[in-house]
């Protein structure tokens, strides 16, 4: 097991550094702490009574042996593609990124498994050029077909021409033997098909929701189909698990994550800006985006009182986006919490090339390494930030390795279920997600929706007047 640590860095936050107008003084962390305390408390008990079922997914030996056997049936697979959207797909991405070498899919010396490919979207270009691409390759591909409930379009529609493709090119048996479906364990339309079919699946655990199911059979099996070491991942989960479920509110970096960025969307900056400054560390932003919005923006509260709440959480990228959104970041509305995302040791570096002769005010890069300029880059952009009065977090990774994601995972896992109590919202659903999914049921001809069909045409006919 690793020693490295995931760790989150919150001076920069405080009065100390902000002064009192935009930082958070002690003795508003002290009352951030009795009220953060009990809720902590609250949580550890409601998981205890097995209500918060995703706080357990590390010690699931049996599901570790399940992906693992299911795995090594697909090891002579030269191309492994998950269907799957939004809490289906974005966790496997997220891992993909942050876990594999950056050439993975194009250089077979720079991975230990198959080809991966996750198609989280239903974009005819985008998919007619990757079905095209597969089509003559399908003998040696697998597909994860991985949705909770089966009947979501997007996943559907791309199991539905996959399953066509499979049998047309390889035949009708060729289905069951290039299909693995994770779904739920007893119900759904997809677990109906699966059972029909015979199809190798592996489940998404009862009461684990799409955003909280990364660290089950949903992440883990393309995790390890590629070779990352799933074991190590959920060791890391573990061992922030031991950290987060903390009583003691300066003991528990959960709490505090959670507390600050409540305290700074109760004082006028609404807006979460995660910035990873590492490429591998970049889909992560995007786990986390789906993971804020979907858990803590609700209209009502848990006694059903409206209240539309909800941090807007944003995604940048260091150091591209320092040339596209630092200037708003800056002198914009102060209206952000930022979270710089460190990587301490890259594992690799690249070391610059020397200045030519006319150029030596270049001179300054030349035979230093890469790791030293990127997080130079960090540093100088979080002093600028600082200098005009923006918070900023940081969560420092000693190392991008599956136990320290792992362990963000979880911290930011269990900080969204603290947000949530601090909110007072349900955090694990999403009530607004299903009007649009339903929308979509009556404008593809789905008869159960006719009578939506029929209210959306307002909307759906242009109005050629307003047209220009
Ligand atoms: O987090 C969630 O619950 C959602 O994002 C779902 O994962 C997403 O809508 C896909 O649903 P399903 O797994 O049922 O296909």
């Amino acid at each position: 097991m690793s020693n490295n640590q995931v760790k989150l860095y919150y001076k920069n936050v405080t009065s100390q550094v902000l002064g009192q107008e935009h930082g958070i003084t002690d003795k508003q962390f002290d009352g951030l702490a009795k009220k953060v305390e009990p809720i902590v408390e609250r949580i550890e008990a409601q998981r205890k009574a097995g209500e918060i079922k995703y706080r357990d997914l590390p010690y699931k030996t049996d599901t570790v042996e399940q992906v693992k056997k299911a795995a090594q049936s697909v090891d002579d697979c030269e191309n492994f593609v998950v269907l799957g959207i939004g809490g289906s797909a974005l966790g496997n991405i997220a891992l993909q990124t942050s876990l594999n070498p950056y050439m993975y899919n194009l250089d077979s010396a720079q991975r230990k498994g198959p080809r991966i490919f996750v198609m989280d979207n239903v974009d005819p270009v985008q998919m007619g050029s990757f079905f095209s691409w597969i089509s003559d390759k399908l003998d040696k591909t697998v597909f994860n077909v991985i949705s909770k409930s089966g009947r979501t379009a997007e996943t559907a529609s791309q199991f539905l021409t996959v399953s066509e493709m499979l049998k047309k090119r390889l035949g009708a048996g060729a289905v069951k033997e290039h299909l693995i479906a994770t779904t739920d364990a007893n119900s759904g339309t997809l677990r109906a098909i699966a059972d029909d079919m015979g199809l190798r699946n592996l489940e998404v655990p009862d009461g684990v929701g799409g955003r909280f199911s990364v660290l089950s059979a949903v992440g883990l099996l393309s995790a390890a189909v590629a070779g990352i070491d799933i074991d190590e991942l959920l060791a890391g989960a573990a061992q922030m698990d031991s950290k987060v479920s903390q009583a003691s509110f300066y003991q528990n970096p959960a709490a505090i994550n959670a507390a600050v960025n409540w305290h700074y969307y109760n004082n006028a900056k609404r807006i979460s800006v995660m910035m990873p400054y590492s490429y591998a560390l970049k889909d992560l932003a995007d786990w986390y985006r789906q993971l804020w919005a979907e858990s803590l923006g609700k209209a009502k509260d848990l006694t059903g009182r409206e209240i539309f709440v909800g941090p807007t959480p944003v995604k940048a990228l260091g150091a591209t986006d320092q040339h596209s959104q630092v200037q708003l970041y800056r002198e914009g509305p102060n209206d952000k919490l930022f979270t710089l995302l460190e990587v301490k040791e890259f594992g690799a570096d690249v070391t610059i090339g020397s200045e030519p002769e006319v150029a030596p005010e270049l001179g300054y890069l030349a035979g230093a390494k890469m790791s030293k300029l990127l997080n130079s880059e960090r540093i100088g952009t979080e002093y600028a930030l600082l200098k005009s009065g923006r918070p900023c977090l940081t969560v420092a990774f000693d190392e991008v390795s599956p136990y320290t994601i792992g362990q963000f995972i979880y911290l930011y896992e269990a900080t969204t279920s603290i947000a949530g109590e601090l909110f007072g919202i349900n955090t694990y659903d999403q009530p607004a997600v299903e009007l649009g999914k339903e929308a979509t049921f009556a404008l593809m001809g789905n008869e159960d929706y006719a009578e939506l069909a029929e209210k959306i045409k307002p909307i759906s006919e242009i109005d050629d007047k307003y047209l220009i």
